[in-house]
Protein backbone atom coordinates (compact mmCIF):
# COMPACT_ATOMS: atom_id res chain seq x y z
CA UNK A 1 0.00 0.00 0.00
CA UNK A 2 3.22 2.52 1.27
CA UNK A 3 4.72 1.79 -1.68
CA UNK A 4 1.75 1.76 -4.26
CA UNK A 5 1.56 5.82 -2.95
CA UNK A 6 4.97 6.10 -3.40
CA UNK A 7 5.13 5.11 -6.99
CA UNK A 8 1.84 7.14 -7.44
CA UNK A 9 4.44 10.36 -6.18
CA UNK A 10 6.40 9.67 -8.45
CA UNK A 11 4.13 9.75 -11.75
CA UNK A 12 3.59 13.18 -13.05
CA UNK A 13 -0.29 13.55 -11.24
CA UNK A 14 1.51 12.50 -7.95
CA UNK A 15 3.85 15.55 -8.41
CA UNK A 16 1.35 17.78 -9.12
CA UNK A 17 -0.39 16.77 -6.07
CA UNK A 18 3.10 17.58 -4.35
CA UNK A 19 3.25 20.53 -5.79
CA UNK A 20 -0.10 21.51 -4.48
CA UNK A 21 0.65 20.25 -1.10
CA UNK A 22 3.45 22.25 -0.68
CA UNK A 23 1.74 25.64 -1.93
CA UNK A 24 -0.92 24.81 0.73
CA UNK A 25 1.66 24.64 3.45
CA UNK A 26 3.53 27.72 2.20
CA UNK A 27 0.79 30.06 1.80
CA UNK A 28 -0.55 28.89 5.68
CA UNK A 29 2.62 29.66 7.06
CA UNK A 30 2.77 32.87 4.81
CA UNK A 31 -0.38 33.81 5.98
CA UNK A 32 0.36 33.28 9.87
CA UNK A 33 3.37 35.17 9.28
CA UNK A 34 1.29 38.23 7.78
CA UNK A 35 -1.41 38.21 10.07
CA UNK A 36 0.98 38.72 12.87
CA UNK A 37 2.08 41.77 11.29
CA UNK A 38 -1.32 43.27 10.99
CA UNK A 39 -2.36 45.50 13.18
CA UNK A 40 -5.14 44.25 15.35
CA UNK A 41 -8.84 46.09 16.50
CA UNK A 42 -7.90 48.50 19.12
CA UNK A 43 -10.25 50.24 21.30
CA UNK A 44 -9.55 53.30 20.23
CA UNK A 45 -7.78 54.43 16.61
CA UNK A 46 -4.97 56.23 18.07
CA UNK A 47 -2.89 57.72 15.64
CA UNK A 48 0.40 57.86 16.28
CA UNK A 49 1.40 59.81 13.19
CA UNK A 50 -1.09 62.94 14.28
CA UNK A 51 0.50 62.77 17.65
CA UNK A 52 4.60 62.19 16.78
CA UNK A 53 3.61 65.33 13.95
CA UNK A 54 2.93 67.64 16.47
CA UNK A 55 6.47 66.82 18.06
CA UNK A 56 5.40 64.74 21.67
CA UNK A 57 7.85 62.43 22.27
CA UNK A 58 8.10 59.10 22.26
CA UNK A 59 9.60 59.10 26.09
CA UNK A 60 6.56 61.04 26.64
CA UNK A 61 3.92 58.55 26.61
CA UNK A 62 6.23 55.27 26.97
CA UNK A 63 8.55 56.76 29.73
CA UNK A 64 9.99 53.53 30.94
CA UNK A 65 11.72 52.46 28.23
CA UNK A 66 14.58 54.36 29.15
CA UNK A 67 14.11 53.43 33.01
CA UNK A 68 13.16 49.61 33.07
CA UNK A 69 11.62 46.39 31.16
CA UNK A 70 8.41 47.78 30.04
CA UNK A 71 8.23 51.14 28.11
CA UNK A 72 4.06 51.55 29.41
CA UNK A 73 1.38 52.70 27.82
CA UNK A 74 -0.33 56.51 28.67
CA UNK A 75 -3.28 56.12 31.04
CA UNK A 76 -6.39 57.83 30.09
CA UNK A 77 -5.67 60.68 32.79
CA UNK A 78 -2.42 61.51 30.15
CA UNK A 79 -4.22 61.62 27.06
CA UNK A 80 -7.68 63.59 28.74
CA UNK A 81 -4.55 66.10 30.26
CA UNK A 82 -4.59 67.43 26.23
CA UNK A 83 -7.74 66.44 24.98
CA UNK A 84 -9.61 67.87 27.80
CA UNK A 85 -8.61 70.99 25.97
CA UNK A 86 -8.77 70.18 22.27
CA UNK A 87 -11.93 71.60 20.36
CA UNK A 88 -12.31 68.24 18.56
CA UNK A 89 -12.47 66.41 21.32
CA UNK A 90 -15.87 67.25 21.82
CA UNK A 91 -17.29 66.43 18.02
CA UNK A 92 -14.73 63.20 17.05
CA UNK A 93 -16.45 60.30 16.52
CA UNK A 94 -12.91 58.84 16.98
CA UNK A 95 -12.96 60.45 20.41
CA UNK A 96 -15.82 59.13 21.61
CA UNK A 97 -14.72 56.08 23.71
CA UNK A 98 -11.92 58.40 25.19
CA UNK A 99 -14.29 60.64 26.41
CA UNK A 100 -16.64 57.60 27.80
CA UNK A 101 -13.68 56.03 29.48
CA UNK A 102 -13.10 58.94 31.37
CA UNK A 103 -16.42 59.89 32.25
CA UNK A 104 -16.73 56.14 33.42
CA UNK A 105 -13.32 55.88 35.30
CA UNK A 106 -12.51 52.58 32.78
CA UNK A 107 -9.37 52.30 31.99
CA UNK A 108 -9.26 51.52 28.28
CA UNK A 109 -7.86 47.49 27.49
CA UNK A 110 -5.10 48.40 24.28
CA UNK A 111 -4.66 45.12 22.42
CA UNK A 112 -0.23 44.29 22.39
CA UNK A 113 1.12 44.18 19.44
CA UNK A 114 5.31 44.04 20.31
CA UNK A 115 5.15 41.07 22.69
CA UNK A 116 7.61 37.88 23.60
CA UNK A 117 6.25 35.31 25.72
CA UNK A 118 7.01 35.09 29.44
CA UNK A 119 9.95 33.19 29.77
CA UNK A 120 11.78 35.71 27.55
CA UNK A 121 13.50 38.51 29.50
CA UNK A 122 13.52 41.28 27.45
CA UNK A 123 14.63 44.43 29.12
CA UNK A 124 14.24 48.57 27.43
CA UNK A 125 16.61 50.31 29.28
CA UNK A 126 19.61 48.13 28.56
CA UNK A 127 18.79 48.45 24.77
CA UNK A 128 18.37 52.60 25.15
CA UNK A 129 21.23 52.59 27.23
CA UNK A 130 23.32 50.89 24.90
CA UNK A 131 22.37 53.38 22.35
CA UNK A 132 19.66 51.05 20.71
CA UNK A 133 16.73 53.21 19.12
CA UNK A 134 13.17 52.65 19.16
CA UNK A 135 12.75 52.71 15.20
CA UNK A 136 15.20 49.92 15.36
CA UNK A 137 13.22 47.05 16.53
CA UNK A 138 10.09 48.94 16.48
CA UNK A 139 9.85 50.49 12.60
CA UNK A 140 8.88 53.78 12.03
CA UNK A 141 6.05 54.45 14.03
CA UNK A 142 6.26 57.89 13.52
CA UNK A 143 4.45 56.92 10.35
CA UNK A 144 1.94 54.49 11.38
CA UNK A 145 -1.44 55.45 12.30
CA UNK A 146 -2.78 52.50 14.36
CA UNK A 147 0.76 50.97 15.66
CA UNK A 148 1.85 47.86 13.97
CA UNK A 149 4.76 45.26 14.28
CA UNK A 150 7.39 45.15 11.27
CA UNK A 151 9.31 42.37 12.64
CA UNK A 152 8.51 38.82 14.02
CA UNK A 153 10.25 39.06 17.36
CA UNK A 154 11.67 35.91 18.03
CA UNK A 155 14.50 34.46 19.27
CA UNK A 156 16.67 34.07 15.67
CA UNK A 157 15.62 38.72 15.43
CA UNK A 158 17.12 39.31 19.04
CA UNK A 159 20.56 36.87 18.59
CA UNK A 160 21.13 38.34 14.99
CA UNK A 161 21.29 41.66 16.79
CA UNK A 162 23.57 40.46 19.59
CA UNK A 163 25.81 38.77 17.38
CA UNK A 164 25.87 41.71 15.22
CA UNK A 165 25.92 43.82 18.17
CA UNK A 166 29.46 42.03 20.35
CA UNK A 167 31.64 42.49 16.92
CA UNK A 168 34.75 41.11 17.99
CA UNK A 169 34.05 40.98 21.57
CA UNK A 170 34.31 37.80 22.62
CA UNK A 171 33.31 38.13 26.35
CA UNK A 172 29.85 40.09 24.95
CA UNK A 173 29.70 37.89 22.56
CA UNK A 174 29.39 35.14 25.42
CA UNK A 175 27.17 37.13 27.46
CA UNK A 176 24.49 38.17 24.90
CA UNK A 177 24.28 34.74 23.11
CA UNK A 178 23.95 32.76 26.80
CA UNK A 179 20.50 31.52 27.06
CA UNK A 180 20.50 32.54 30.71
CA UNK A 181 20.97 36.37 29.44
CA UNK A 182 17.24 36.06 28.26
CA UNK A 183 16.03 33.02 29.54
CA UNK A 184 15.82 32.42 33.50
C1 LIG B 1 0.27 66.36 24.16
C2 LIG B 1 -1.13 66.41 23.77
C3 LIG B 1 -1.85 65.12 23.42
C4 LIG B 1 -1.86 63.95 24.14
C5 LIG B 1 -1.12 63.62 25.41
C6 LIG B 1 -2.75 63.05 23.42
N1 LIG B 1 -3.26 63.66 22.30
FE1 LIG B 1 -4.55 62.82 20.94
N2 LIG B 1 -4.39 64.47 19.78
C7 LIG B 1 -3.70 65.61 20.11
C8 LIG B 1 -3.85 66.57 19.03
C9 LIG B 1 -3.26 67.98 19.02
C10 LIG B 1 -4.66 65.96 18.04
C11 LIG B 1 -5.12 66.53 16.70
C12 LIG B 1 -6.41 67.29 16.93
C13 LIG B 1 -6.92 67.93 15.67
O1 LIG B 1 -6.78 67.34 14.59
O2 LIG B 1 -7.51 69.01 15.79
C14 LIG B 1 -4.97 64.61 18.55
C15 LIG B 1 -5.75 63.70 17.86
C16 LIG B 1 -6.20 62.51 18.38
C17 LIG B 1 -7.10 61.57 17.71
C18 LIG B 1 -7.69 61.74 16.33
C19 LIG B 1 -9.00 62.49 16.41
C20 LIG B 1 -9.63 62.71 15.07
O3 LIG B 1 -10.88 62.83 15.02
O4 LIG B 1 -8.92 62.76 14.06
C21 LIG B 1 -7.29 60.51 18.57
C22 LIG B 1 -8.18 59.30 18.34
C23 LIG B 1 -6.50 60.78 19.76
N3 LIG B 1 -5.85 61.98 19.61
C24 LIG B 1 -6.44 59.94 20.86
C25 LIG B 1 -5.56 60.13 21.92
C26 LIG B 1 -5.38 59.17 23.00
C27 LIG B 1 -6.14 57.86 23.14
C28 LIG B 1 -4.41 59.66 23.82
C29 LIG B 1 -3.79 59.02 25.02
C30 LIG B 1 -3.18 57.74 24.80
C31 LIG B 1 -4.00 60.95 23.27
N4 LIG B 1 -4.71 61.19 22.13
C32 LIG B 1 -3.05 61.78 23.86
C33 LIG B 1 -2.98 65.84 21.28
C34 LIG B 1 -2.73 64.92 22.27
C1 LIG C 1 0.42 60.63 22.74
C2 LIG C 1 0.97 59.42 23.25
C3 LIG C 1 1.91 58.57 22.43
C4 LIG C 1 3.07 58.95 21.76
C5 LIG C 1 3.65 60.34 21.61
C6 LIG C 1 3.67 57.73 21.25
N1 LIG C 1 2.87 56.66 21.57
FE1 LIG C 1 3.26 54.72 21.16
N2 LIG C 1 1.43 54.17 21.91
C7 LIG C 1 0.52 55.03 22.49
C8 LIG C 1 -0.71 54.30 22.78
C9 LIG C 1 -1.97 54.86 23.42
C10 LIG C 1 -0.49 52.96 22.36
C11 LIG C 1 -1.49 51.78 22.44
C12 LIG C 1 -2.35 51.74 21.22
C13 LIG C 1 -1.77 50.99 20.07
O1 LIG C 1 -1.07 49.98 20.27
O2 LIG C 1 -2.03 51.40 18.92
C14 LIG C 1 0.86 52.91 21.82
C15 LIG C 1 1.47 51.78 21.31
C16 LIG C 1 2.80 51.71 20.89
C17 LIG C 1 3.47 50.50 20.51
C18 LIG C 1 2.86 49.11 20.53
C19 LIG C 1 2.83 48.68 21.97
C20 LIG C 1 2.16 47.36 22.26
O3 LIG C 1 1.17 47.37 23.00
O4 LIG C 1 2.62 46.34 21.80
C21 LIG C 1 4.76 50.83 20.18
C22 LIG C 1 5.86 49.89 19.75
C23 LIG C 1 4.87 52.27 20.32
N3 LIG C 1 3.65 52.77 20.76
C24 LIG C 1 6.01 52.99 20.05
C25 LIG C 1 6.06 54.38 20.00
C26 LIG C 1 7.17 55.13 19.45
C27 LIG C 1 8.44 54.52 18.89
C28 LIG C 1 6.83 56.45 19.55
C29 LIG C 1 7.62 57.67 19.08
C30 LIG C 1 7.95 57.67 17.64
C31 LIG C 1 5.53 56.52 20.20
N4 LIG C 1 5.08 55.25 20.44
C32 LIG C 1 4.84 57.69 20.53
C33 LIG C 1 0.73 56.36 22.78
C34 LIG C 1 1.79 57.12 22.29
C1 LIG D 1 16.13 46.22 21.09
C2 LIG D 1 14.78 46.30 20.61
C3 LIG D 1 13.84 47.36 21.15
C4 LIG D 1 14.05 48.72 21.26
C5 LIG D 1 15.31 49.51 20.92
C6 LIG D 1 12.82 49.28 21.76
N1 LIG D 1 11.89 48.28 21.95
FE1 LIG D 1 9.99 48.50 22.61
N2 LIG D 1 9.75 46.46 22.65
C7 LIG D 1 10.71 45.55 22.24
C8 LIG D 1 10.24 44.20 22.56
C9 LIG D 1 11.00 42.91 22.32
C10 LIG D 1 8.97 44.35 23.17
C11 LIG D 1 8.09 43.26 23.75
C12 LIG D 1 8.44 43.19 25.23
C13 LIG D 1 7.65 42.20 26.04
O1 LIG D 1 6.71 41.57 25.57
O2 LIG D 1 8.01 42.05 27.23
C14 LIG D 1 8.69 45.79 23.19
C15 LIG D 1 7.52 46.35 23.70
C16 LIG D 1 7.21 47.72 23.66
C17 LIG D 1 5.95 48.32 24.09
C18 LIG D 1 4.73 47.58 24.63
C19 LIG D 1 4.94 46.84 25.88
C20 LIG D 1 5.68 47.56 26.98
O3 LIG D 1 6.92 47.38 27.06
O4 LIG D 1 5.09 48.26 27.79
C21 LIG D 1 6.06 49.67 23.90
C22 LIG D 1 5.01 50.72 24.20
C23 LIG D 1 7.39 49.93 23.36
N3 LIG D 1 8.06 48.72 23.23
C24 LIG D 1 7.88 51.18 23.06
C25 LIG D 1 9.22 51.45 22.77
C26 LIG D 1 9.77 52.80 22.65
C27 LIG D 1 8.99 54.09 22.83
C28 LIG D 1 11.11 52.65 22.37
C29 LIG D 1 12.16 53.74 22.21
C30 LIG D 1 12.30 54.67 23.33
C31 LIG D 1 11.37 51.21 22.29
N4 LIG D 1 10.21 50.53 22.55
C32 LIG D 1 12.61 50.63 21.99
C33 LIG D 1 11.90 45.84 21.64
C34 LIG D 1 12.48 47.09 21.60
C1 LIG E 1 18.66 46.00 17.42
C2 LIG E 1 19.55 45.17 18.19
C3 LIG E 1 19.02 44.31 19.32
C4 LIG E 1 17.89 43.52 19.30
C5 LIG E 1 16.91 43.31 18.17
C6 LIG E 1 17.83 42.89 20.61
N1 LIG E 1 18.87 43.29 21.39
FE1 LIG E 1 19.20 42.76 23.34
N2 LIG E 1 20.85 43.92 23.39
C7 LIG E 1 21.33 44.68 22.34
C8 LIG E 1 22.48 45.46 22.80
C9 LIG E 1 23.32 46.42 21.94
C10 LIG E 1 22.65 45.13 24.17
C11 LIG E 1 23.68 45.71 25.14
C12 LIG E 1 25.02 45.14 24.97
C13 LIG E 1 25.96 45.79 25.96
O1 LIG E 1 26.03 45.32 27.09
O2 LIG E 1 26.57 46.76 25.57
C14 LIG E 1 21.63 44.15 24.50
C15 LIG E 1 21.49 43.58 25.77
C16 LIG E 1 20.52 42.66 26.11
C17 LIG E 1 20.40 42.01 27.41
C18 LIG E 1 21.35 42.21 28.60
C19 LIG E 1 20.77 43.29 29.44
C20 LIG E 1 21.61 43.66 30.61
O3 LIG E 1 21.00 43.88 31.64
O4 LIG E 1 22.83 43.75 30.46
C21 LIG E 1 19.29 41.21 27.35
C22 LIG E 1 18.73 40.33 28.47
C23 LIG E 1 18.73 41.34 26.03
N3 LIG E 1 19.49 42.22 25.30
C24 LIG E 1 17.61 40.66 25.60
C25 LIG E 1 17.08 40.78 24.31
C26 LIG E 1 15.91 40.02 23.84
C27 LIG E 1 15.13 39.03 24.67
C28 LIG E 1 15.70 40.43 22.56
C29 LIG E 1 14.62 39.98 21.60
C30 LIG E 1 13.24 39.96 22.10
C31 LIG E 1 16.72 41.40 22.21
N4 LIG E 1 17.54 41.58 23.30
C32 LIG E 1 16.81 42.02 20.98
C33 LIG E 1 20.81 44.75 21.07
C34 LIG E 1 19.63 44.15 20.63
C1 LIG F 1 18.87 37.22 23.09
C2 LIG F 1 17.86 36.52 23.80
C3 LIG F 1 17.80 35.01 23.77
C4 LIG F 1 18.84 34.13 24.02
C5 LIG F 1 20.30 34.46 24.32
C6 LIG F 1 18.27 32.80 23.98
N1 LIG F 1 16.92 32.88 23.71
FE1 LIG F 1 15.61 31.32 23.61
N2 LIG F 1 14.08 32.60 23.12
C7 LIG F 1 14.21 33.95 22.98
C8 LIG F 1 12.95 34.48 22.52
C9 LIG F 1 12.63 35.95 22.22
C10 LIG F 1 12.05 33.38 22.40
C11 LIG F 1 10.60 33.49 21.99
C12 LIG F 1 10.13 32.42 21.15
C13 LIG F 1 10.08 32.72 19.70
O1 LIG F 1 9.06 33.25 19.26
O2 LIG F 1 11.05 32.39 18.99
C14 LIG F 1 12.81 32.21 22.79
C15 LIG F 1 12.30 30.90 22.83
C16 LIG F 1 12.99 29.79 23.27
C17 LIG F 1 12.41 28.46 23.43
C18 LIG F 1 10.99 28.07 23.14
C19 LIG F 1 10.90 27.78 21.66
C20 LIG F 1 9.51 27.77 21.16
O3 LIG F 1 9.36 27.47 19.97
O4 LIG F 1 8.57 28.11 21.88
C21 LIG F 1 13.40 27.63 23.87
C22 LIG F 1 13.28 26.15 24.19
C23 LIG F 1 14.61 28.45 23.99
N3 LIG F 1 14.31 29.75 23.63
C24 LIG F 1 15.84 27.97 24.39
C25 LIG F 1 17.02 28.69 24.38
C26 LIG F 1 18.35 28.12 24.62
C27 LIG F 1 18.62 26.66 24.92
C28 LIG F 1 19.24 29.15 24.53
C29 LIG F 1 20.76 29.10 24.64
C30 LIG F 1 21.42 28.31 23.62
C31 LIG F 1 18.46 30.37 24.26
N4 LIG F 1 17.14 30.04 24.16
C32 LIG F 1 19.02 31.64 24.16
C33 LIG F 1 15.34 34.70 23.24
C34 LIG F 1 16.59 34.21 23.57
Amino acid sequence: MIKRFFDWLKQPLGLIAVGIVFLALFSIAAYGLYTTQQSPEQPIQFPHKTHVAFGIQCLYCHPGASKGPSAGLPSQAKCWACHNQIQKTQTSALLAPLKDAVLSGQSIEWVPVAIVPDFVQFNHRAHIAAGKNCEDCHGDVSQMNIAENPQVMNMGWCLNCHVESAGEDQEKLVKLTDCGTCHY
